[in-house]
């Protein structure tokens, strides 16, 4: 295509972009993951009480477990549901199985809003679960679509941002060469499908590997912390992260044999799959002792983060400017049963009696 034409066609495209966005209010953006590795939680009837109490409207669960599923119906509470990457085998051999999981687990359900299908959080390309998310994804897809309801809920997966080789400044975003096999498929999958890419965006651990070169005000989201990155003005470190995956797609995009993605590379799209900020850091791994983390990870700092968030997400990123950036808060409890440093059993905004664990206010 000539250049001018090119052009043309990317200036209809952001037209038609621009069209979308202004459709979209900037009502709230922000669910919340409901982990359940905790050994003293409450009851799912009084964790989803709790949900509508708060006006939490989005919620994230792993795996499609029954009692949240039933207990959901009927709430108005808008659904991201995973399927745990030990499912993934059965669903990627044949269709069928795909066929039957939706039966099970979502046409069952005709109460629930289901907003997304997570095909695997955060599987490791060097996972041998690795080959099987892409062909899950499409049977789940097809299971969809053959109901007519492929277009009511997304089929996506939620990916880490260790899948990127460079993520400064933003525009550089790049992809390790040695998981494009795994991700470029899957991107291209979702600009043709319309889909959003699920990421796992966490400030909070980017700062604890590079305390060096990153201030705590910038990882926290504070006003007036932002920098230039690249010849780009960045607010915050959230925004940073998330335009360098933008740009790591873009980039597969542009280069893909097929030419509508090629046209659809810069309208990208992401959706934060977790977010959010641990209040405790006990047992600080030897090797980090000399540097520690001061008060990082603090109670005051996770309440700070998260309300941060809650204004932020309502506007762009430079790279999406004017487009709200969906996203679930990790995690409703803090969960004491999960394994891992310490860090990792206390991101909870939520006490265990219900109680907030700082204040934080959805709107
Ligand atoms: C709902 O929230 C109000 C005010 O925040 C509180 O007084 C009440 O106990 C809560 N109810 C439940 C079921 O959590
Ligand atoms: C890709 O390479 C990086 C180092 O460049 C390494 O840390 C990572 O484990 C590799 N990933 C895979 C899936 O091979």
């Amino acid at each position: 295509m000539a250049s001018s034409q090119k052009d043309f066609m990317s200036r209809i495209l952001t037209v038609g972009l621009l069209i979308t966005i202004s459709l979209h209010s900037t009502g709230a953006q922000v669910g919340v993951s409901y982990g359940r590795l905790g050994s003293e939680l409450p009851c799912t009837e009084d964790v989803i009480a709790l949900y509508k109490n708060n006006s939490i409207t989005r919620m994230r669960i792993y795996d499609p477990h029954p009692p949240t599923l039933h207990a959901l119906g009927g709430t108005g509470i808008e659904l991201m549901v995973g399927i745990p990457e030990a499912d993934l085998p059965d669903l990627a051999d044949c269709q069928c199985h795909a066929d039957d999981w939706v039966k099970a687990n979502i046409l069952s359900y005709p109460d629930v809003k289901f907003r997304y299908i997570a095909v695997g959080n955060e599987v490791s390309p060097s996972s041998k679960y690795a080959p099987f998310v892409l062909p899950a994804m499409k049977h789940i897809y097809n299971a969809l679509s053959a109901l007519c309801i492929g277009n009511k809920i997304s089929v996506s997966t939620s990916i880490k941002t260790d899948l990127l080789g460079n993520s400064t400044p933003p525009k550089d975003g790049v992809f390790l060469s040695n998981v494009t096999w795994y991700i470029r498929p899957i991107v291209e999958f979702l600009s043709d499908t319309r889909t959003p890419l699920l990421v796992n965006v966490y400030p909070y651990f980017a700062y604890m590997n590079d305390m060096e070169n990153i201030s705590p005000s910038f990882a926290l989201l504070q006003p007036n912390s932002g920098k230039e990155l690249g010849g780009v003005y960045y607010d915050n470190l959230f925004y940073a992260i998330l335009d360098a995956v933008h740009a790591a797609m873009e980039k597969i995009l542009a280069s893909s044999s097929s030419m509508s993605a090629r046209l659809a590379s810069v309208s990208a799209s992401t959706t934060v799959s977790e977010t959010g900020h641990s209040s405790s850091h006990k047992n600080k791994p030897v090797e980090k002792e000399s540097v520690g983390d001061g008060d990082f990870s603090s109670v005051e700092n996770a309440r700070i983060y998260n309300n941060n968030l809650m204004r932020i997400v309502k506007k762009g990123t430079p790279k999406r400017p004017g487009i709200p950036i969906e996203t679930y808060i990790f995690a409703m409890f803090d969960e004491d049963l999960k394994p891992g440093p310490d860090y990792e059993r206390h991101f909870g905004i939520f006490l265990a009696n219900g109680r907030p664990k700082y204040p934080l206010r959805f709107y």
